[in-house]
């Protein structure tokens, strides 16, 4: 069966599905999800990420989880990345720190990924870039992980998961639902009165926020479940999580949601399984479950800071003093995109948890 159908099905039997039901069957269907069959990554695909834009990326990220390591850790570890897209972050990463043996030398490697497609191209790189880390492991979920110390990075992960979209209309708390009209052929959004345990949530949330009537409260709480694992990791051992994403410091009560086909918005509700759902991280309500579980929580940082204090810009040199002209161009390109304020620089944040005091940022 089509996904189309898939999602009418579920409609016609339960009269509608919630939005971020309906985002997870687009995404993580196991036959046909976006998130299960395409490579959406590159120029050909419908997004690019950093770590594609420039080496300096992942390099960076090398570097700084490396001084952690020799600060907070010094012993075997599991290096995790969540969603390592096509690998080259981690290929940057593992390039760099190859010179730091007794780092390397210690590492476990693990990617968690749930795209097969994808797997297999990480594979591919990976396994012949990184022939001398201990192990490599590919895992569907970070809860298989049992390690005692950890380093983990997510770029670009968590705006991939399904959320719920609340509003209040005269009193009244809605959830935004998918309907599909037979006549129009076309899924169209609605709303439905919410029930007694969630409403108490969401009207907290929204006195706690102090949104108003019409605002938009945006929760996935498989997102926040996620977090609390890797929490719940973090306090029983000890590491570092960097989170880097799109979005804003706090919710400003309004719709997130896009969807993305070859580079360009389209209409969320077209085409399920073929284009990329996503939505904008509200990094206010991350931290708060960090601090909630009394780890430690630094940031968010906008992504040009965080690169820039931690020395994008002496390695950038650093390179071009031995590239060709056509090479200079691409990193000067790659690193004007990932650091300028109005490319990736500034909407993209970067959050960071740990189990230690990181003695950096206790000024
Ligand atoms: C937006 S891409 C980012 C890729 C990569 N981090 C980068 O920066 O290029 C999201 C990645 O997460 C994977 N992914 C999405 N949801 C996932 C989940 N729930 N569990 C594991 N992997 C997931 C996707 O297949 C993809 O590799």
């Amino acid at each position: 069966m089509s996904l189309e159908n898939k999602i009418k099905s579920e409609i016609k039997n339960n009269g509608f599905v919630t939005l971020d039901r309906f985002i997870e069957i687009c995404l993580y269907d196991v036959e046909s999800g976006y998130y299960i069959r395409n490579n959406p990554i590159g120029k050909r695909g419908d997004y690019i990420t950093s770590p594609e834009i420039s080496q300096l990326f992942g390099e960076l990220l090398g570097l700084y989880i490396i001084d952690y390591w020799n600060n907070y850790i010094r012993s075997e570890f599991a290096l995790i990345e969540l969603g390592p897209g096509k690998g080259t972050l981690m290929k940057d990463l593992l390039r760099i720190s190859k010179e730091f043996k007794e780092f390397y030398k210690l590492i476990n490697l693990k990617l968690v990924e749930k795209n097969k497609k994808l797997e297999l191209i990480q594979k591919k790189l990976l396994k012949v870039k990184s022939k001398d880390v201990n192990n490599i492991e590919w895992l569907e979920d970070i809860k298989n992980i049992n390690n005692d110390n950890f380093i983990i990075i997510a770029n670009e992960f968590f705006d991939c998961f399904p959320v719920k979209q609340f509003t209040k209309i005269n009193g009244q708390y809605y959830e935004k639902i998918v309907k599909y009209n037979e006549y129009e052929e076309k899924f169209f959004f609605d709303k439905i009165i919410i029930k007694d345990n969630i409403k108490n949530i969401v009207a907290d949330i929204f006195k706690i926020r102090k949104f108003h009537e019409g605002d938009i409260l945006e929760i996935s709480f498989e997102k926040d479940n996620y977090l609390k694992t890797i929490g719940n990791k973090l306090k029983c051992g000890n590491g570092l999580l960097i989170i880097i994403d799109y979005g804003d410091y706090f919710s400003k009560g309004k719709s997130t949601i896009q969807s993305f086909y070859s580079h360009k918005l389209t209409n969320f509700l077209d085409n399920p399984g073929t284009q990329d759902l996503t939505h904008k991280i509200d990094f206010s309500s991350i931290k708060k479950i960090f601090t909630d579980m009394s780890l430690k929580v630094y940031g968010p940082f906008t992504q040009k800071n965080f690169l820039e204090s931690i020395g994008i810009e002496e390695r950038k040199n650093q390179i071009l003093q031995n590239s060709s002209s056509d090479l200079k161009k691409d990193l000067i390109d790659g690193y004007n995109k990932i650091i300028n304020k109005d490319e990736m620089g500034e909407i993209f944040k970067v959050l960071i948890v740990s189990t230690k005091k990181i003695n950096l940022y206790e000024k």
